[in-house]
């Protein structure tokens, strides 16, 4: 068998969307979604695809769930063609595209998830048994919520169920759809945290899309970058920062008095360094700034502390920047964040 569980080759995709002035002024609009991407994910992996706001993260997650069909391309998993081998595919797959639609307000979490297991084929004790899995894999039994009315869960009570109906007919491959937006930093943290574990412990192989970089970065086994219907970067999160090595910038801010100190302050630590260093003042004192990079780092800003120490300078705080995806989207796109 493939080493891939999903393999994305080439991939395009338009969508026709009309720009509506006014009854009689209808204009039709091509909006080029997925302008040929092509990524593969390991089995086991969780594979993050991280993108701002339009960037085609849906219509990819669509498109490989067998939702959407490609214009041009094509996407197999574990071998089978989503569009020929629909059938085949969509066993294989657990999908969550949204956590807050989909399920009925009047019936509980677990009875929410009996129905759908129900219409996935599952059905007497072993169904009873795979809810008790689910519910406690999801964390919802220990919160005391598998038997409350889903009208009167908490987004990440919802997140959590539409996880477990991901889970429900235990398929290798999980697929969720921003599934921590809006959650709160701890109920986001634990929803991380069981993708990985999902991924370590269950023989999963976990499919995420986000627009932030930080849930990117400490999730993502491997890691595209979408943007505009493209992908911008592949690789590791370690990979990718590698694009922006030696762009470590280190901040130092003391108190020294005198001008003529700062200048000879600049002089001796050029003849040292060798390398360029700015000190500005500012409002509370002084400034020094410079990018060096990631091997020489430690040994640089030793040098700068001990003389800055050798002038007296009073030393009140140090920033040493390390580069995160924001740099590496930065470095590639010429724009800061997703904005
Ligand atoms: N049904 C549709 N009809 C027309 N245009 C669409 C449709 N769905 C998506 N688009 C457009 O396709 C592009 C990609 O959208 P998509 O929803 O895949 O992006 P996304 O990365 O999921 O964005 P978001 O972070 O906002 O969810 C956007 O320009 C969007 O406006
Ligand atoms: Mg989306």
């Amino acid at each position: 068998m493939t080493k891939n569980a999903i393999e994305v080759h080439d991939v395009k995709k338009a969508y026709i969307s009309y720009d509506r002035k006014g009854i009689l002024k209808v204009k039709k609009i091509i909006v080029q979604a997925l302008r040929g991407i092509s990524f593969s994910i390991e089995k086991n992996q969780v594979f993050g695809l991280l993108g701002p706001n339009g960037a085609g993260k849906t219509t990819t997650v669509k498109i490989i769930s067998t939702l959407l069909v490609p214009d041009e391309g094509y996407v197999k998993v574990f071998g089978f063609d989503t569009v020929e081998q629909c059938v085949e595919v969509r066993k294989l797959l657990g999908v969550s595209l949204s956590v807050n639609k989909g399920f009925y307000w009047k019936l509980t979490g677990r009875e929410n998830l009996k129905y759908f297991g129900l219409l996935y084929g599952l059905d007497g004790g072993e169904l009873e048994k795979r809810l008790d899995e689910v519910l406690d894999t999801v964390g919802l039994k220990d919160l005391g919520a598998e038997n409350k009315l889903w009208e009167e869960y908490s987004l990440g009570m919802k997140a959590r169920l539409s996880l477990a109906r991901a889970l429900l007919t235990d398929p290798p491959i999980i697929i969720l759809d921003e599934p921590t937006l809006g959650l709160d930093p701890p109920s986001a943290k634990s929803l991380r945290k069981m993708l990985k574990t999902l991924a370590r412990d269950q023989d999963k192989t976990v499919l995420v899309t986000t627009h932030n970089m930080f849930e990117a970065e400490i999730i993502a086994d491997k890691l595209a970058i979408i943007d505009n219907g493209k992908i911008i970067a592949l690789g590791t999160v370690n990979e990718l920062k590698r694009m922006v090595k030696g762009e470590i910038s280190i901040e130092v801010n003391f108190l020294m008095s005198g001008n003529h100190q700062k200048i000879a302050l600049e002089e001796i630590l050029l003849s040292k360094l060798n390398i360029p260093i700015k000190i500005i003042e500012e409002e509370r004192g002084l400034s020094l700034k410079t990018s060096v990079s990631d091997s020489e780092s430690d040994d640089i800003l030793s040098v700068i502390l001990k003389t800055i120490n050798d002038f007296n300078g009073k030393i009140y705080n140090v920033r040493v920047h390390q580069p995160n995806l924001e740099d590496v989207f930065i470095k590639i796109t010429g724009r800061r964040g997703f904005k």
